[in-house]
């Protein structure tokens, strides 16, 4: 599995992340529909005096979820307190947050469709009242106060939108699904945080980083970054579109943002499995990859990007894997049926 194009959060984009993280609406590239909508209704919001209504942000890792999380705080001139659901294991976990959150603040909940139950019930009456029911004591002597909260906007980002029950979905006002970017959207990234990071790309360059980012605001960072490291050891301060396609050689990721191991599956597909239909059990053992792996990290881009079908029948490699792999199917085919032949004669 090749690290930089893992959508998930690592722990070094950790620490530069505040550094390349749009604090506010005008430097958050893409996204033009929600961007909009949202401006409108914070603006909305601000003129009535009134809290921004709960906003659901869902969509894959890393296209910005936390970052239009804070930005909504920041646009609102007011602060923001992050959660996740798994951290929000007793009743007093969600009452110590929500105690520090000012007036028009922003409470985040992150991995929304992993919150427990009896938190979830306690959050529809923080969202609908701006209350928190607290009980005391336990058994028939068990009552309920209630504690008023300033007016705050809750704000969740989920990547499993499905997974979130459906009466917590619906309590959001504002539902937004982030989609993948452009190539365009994210050169426009890429040059931001270059700038940032002051580094020197020539500005016919950031179009091939963007290329192989799979659509992707955290991988494209996280792209630029090795491709500077690459470059520095060996001697280049500006990166030119050579030197960013010999760093992207070295890195072993093509123009598609596709690494070695899926080329490797859709090889294998095609060649020892005819094509496919092939199930992913089979596929697993032939390349020595988890099935899991192979579910959740490789398969979702090749499908996306049209190399790979899912059908109930299994697997099967599309023209454009053929193409890509230079193979041609019924050159394949007529291979296959001299080998028949042959071991016939
Ligand atoms: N529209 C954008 N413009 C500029 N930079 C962006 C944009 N979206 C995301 N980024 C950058 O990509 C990084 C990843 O974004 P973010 O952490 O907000 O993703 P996420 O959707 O919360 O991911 P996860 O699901 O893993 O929590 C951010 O640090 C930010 O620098
Ligand atoms: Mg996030």
């Amino acid at each position: 599995m090749n690290e930089i194009l893992q959508s998930e959060e690592t722990l070094e984009d950790d620490s530069i992340n505040p550094a390349l993280r749009p604090q506010y609406l005008s430097e958050f590239a893409g996204q033009g529909a929600i961007k909009q909508n949202l401006g409108t209704f914070i603006l909305a919001a601000k003129q009535r005096n009134e809290s921004l209504d709960h906003v659901l942000l869902s969509g894959p890792p890393g296209l910005g979820k936390t970052t239009l999380a804070s930005i909504i705080a920041k646009e609102l001139d007011s602060e923001i307190r992050i959660t996740s659901a798994p951290a929000l294991e007793k009743p007093k976990d969600l009452a110590g947050i929500l105690t520090t959150i000012p007036e028009f603040g922003v409470l985040f909940i992150d991995e929304l469709h992993r919150l427990r139950p009896a938190i979830e019930e306690l959050l529809y009456t923080v969202m609908e009242e701006r209350a928190l029911d607290w009980i005391i004591g336990q058994g028939p002597a068990a009552r309920t106060i209630r504690i008023p909260l300033p007016k705050c906007t809750l704000v969740g980002a989920t990547t499993r939108p499905g997974a979130v029950s459906e009466p917590m979905r619906n309590r959001f006002g504002i539902n937004f699904r982030l989609q993948y970017y452009t190539d365009a959207e994210l050169e426009q990234i890429l040059a931001r945080s270059a700038d940032l990071l002051s580094i020197e790309v020539e500005p016919n360059a950031y179009k091939r980083i963007a290329e192989s980012s799979r659509g992707t605001p955290r991988v494209a960072n996280r792209l630029l970054r090795r491709i500077r490291d690459i470059a520095q050891v060996a001697g280049h301060h500006r990166l030119t579109l050579d030197v960013i396609e010999r760093a992207l050689n070295a890195l072993e990721i093509d123009k598609n943002g596709l690494e070695l191991q899926d080329k490797v599956i859709l090889k294998k597909i095609i060649q020892h499995f005819n094509g496919g239909p092939v199930g992913v059990q089979s596929i697993a053992i032939a390349i020595g990859e988890s099935q899991d792996s192979i579910e959740q990290y490789y398969e979702p881009y090749l499908i996306r990007k049209g190399f790979l079908q899912r059908t109930s029948k299994g697997r099967i490699a599309t023209a454009a894997a053929y193409e890509l792999l230079g193979e041609e199917k019924e050159m394949l085919h007529s291979e296959q049926r001299n080998e028949d032949q042959q071991t016939f004669l």
